[in-house]
């Protein structure tokens, strides 16, 4: 089922958000819970689509799973291995984290060959590589991939060609159930893998170095059930930020911490806005109106975050003066720039960059979300925009913020969720 968003633009956004757990981080702890016995409380986990989605996957290799009120409960004592349904596994493109674990635990774990998607290719091949390198024969076939390691993996010295984030998270939770030590050099710095593991070193793991670019695993450790609170989403929190910039607001983030923000809020300082550290969070306010900024490239964690792209590509449309935007991690990740248009941004794609010359105001229309971060910035410039803005496909955008117009109702936005298909109603 997909729904719609239906906004009235043009107020401005004030209060409180909280920002909940990381979905990027409650995906791969969530699938670490594989490689422990015994039960797993997680707190602060977001109720998003694809967080339901894995622990639904847990459910079918046979965990205990119970989730009420941001905590999810894993009992992952009994496991059988059953092979996850493959609609489950298309359902959530993050499923490939559960390769590295569920091959440690039984010896074996096929998925189906990820084709391509929202943002572009989502090559595997840094994640299959390392896996090889550690002992798994991987044979595709059929439109899928089937690894298997029947004599278990054993530590290796994982060069990774690029910081990916996936794949240190793979090669993390496999090196973990390996023979020996695990050394992965050039690995991805994000502060989700911190908290993987964070998460893993509780259970019993022991894990060196995680937030740098060599990670060092210790292989063998029997790993129990433990409790663990996920860090806050800094994506949900610089998209909310995001929606006071573009509005001329003035919003704090709950929970939010400037540590995880580093390269983004001296964007929003340069565009006009005030940042400052709150006791309890990040508070943002705008000015009337935005500032251009010159140039923002994404680039691995402590960089530019890609997930803050499109946010800050729809506060440009609106800011005095062109500023140009260069995606470097998914090069395909400019599906948000034709609805922007279509609500009267002035943007050019070139070079693969895009370049955005701010224009006085955008005007409610009809636009489709194509993907999740994509998604968000088309409801951002609804919210800055003229009168009334659709987006569709929605179900995109549920996949990363929770209750999204319940939250921005709660700021003052008016905008009320449509479902569409056969049982069609009000869903506010
Ligand atoms: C994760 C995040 C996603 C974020 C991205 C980059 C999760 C669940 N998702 O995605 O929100 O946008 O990091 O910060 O944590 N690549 C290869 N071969 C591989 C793996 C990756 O070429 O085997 C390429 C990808 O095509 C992409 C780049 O590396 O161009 C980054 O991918 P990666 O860091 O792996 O992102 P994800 O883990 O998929």
């Amino acid at each position: 089922m997909s729904g719609k968003i239906e906004i009235i633009g043009g107020l401005p956004l004030r209060g409180r958000v909280e920002i909940r757990g990381a979905k990027n981080s409650a995906l791969p702890i969530l699938a670490a819970t594989v490689l422990t016995r015994g039960e797993s409380k997680i707190r602060n986990c977001p109720a998003l689509s694809d967080v339901r989605a894995s622990l639904e996957i847990l459910k079918y290799l046979g965990c205990c799973v119970r989730f009420r009120d941001g905590e999810a409960t894993v009992d992952s004592t009994e496991l059988n291995g059953a092979p996850i349904p493959e609609t489950l596994m298309r359902e959530m493109r993050s499923s490939i984290i559960f390769l590295g674990a569920v091959l440690a635990r039984f010896g074996e774990a096929r998925l189906c060959a990820p084709g391509g998607c929202d943002i572009g290719l989502r090559p595997i091949d840094l994640h299959l590589g390392a896996l090889g390198e550690m002992g798994a024969r991987v044979r595709e076939g059929g439109g899928m991939i089937v690894c298997t390691c029947p004599d278990g993996l054993r530590g290796a010295d994982i060069s990774l060609s690029f910081p990916s984030v996936g794949a240190t998270e793979n090669v993390m939770l496999a090196a973990c159930a390996a023979k020996g030590t695990t050394r992965i050099f050039n690995a991805a710095r994000e502060p989700e893998i911190e908290d993987l593991a964070a998460f893993l070193n509780c259970a019993g793991a022991r894990i060196r170095g995680a937030g740098s670019a060599e990670i060092v695993i210790e292989g063998g450790k029997r790993l129990s059930g433990c409790e663990h609170t996920v860090i806050a989403d800094r994506i949900a929190a610089g998209s909310y930020l995001a929606a006071a910039a573009i509005t001329a607001g003035s919003v704090t983030a709950v929970g939010a911490r400037a540590e995880h923000l580093r390269t983004v809020l001296p964007v929003f300082r340069a565009m006009g806005c005030e940042v400052t550290e709150v006791c309890d969070g990040l508070r943002l306010d705008a000015p009337q109106r935005l500032d251009a900024v010159r140039y923002i490239r994404t680039m691995p964690y402590p960089g530019f975050p890609t997930d803050l792209q499109a946010p800050l590509t729809a506060c440009m449309c609106v800011a005095r003066g062109t500023g140009i935007v260069r995606e470097t991690i998914f090069e395909n990740r400019y599906k948000h720039v034709p609805g922007l248009i279509r609500l009267g941004a002035d943007i050019r794609l070139e070079g693969g960059c895009a370049v955005i010359r701010g224009v006085d105001r955008l005007t409610g229309a009809h636009v489709e979300a194509t993907d999740l971060r994509g998604g968000f910035a088309l409801v951002l410039a609804g919210l800055a925009a003229e009168g009334k803005t659709t987006v569709s496909g929605t179900a995109h955008i549920d996949r990363g913020y929770e209750n999204v117009c319940g939250t921005l109702r709660s700021l003052g936005a008016r905008v009320c969720a449509r479902q569409t298909g056969p049982d069609r109603g009000n869903a506010q």
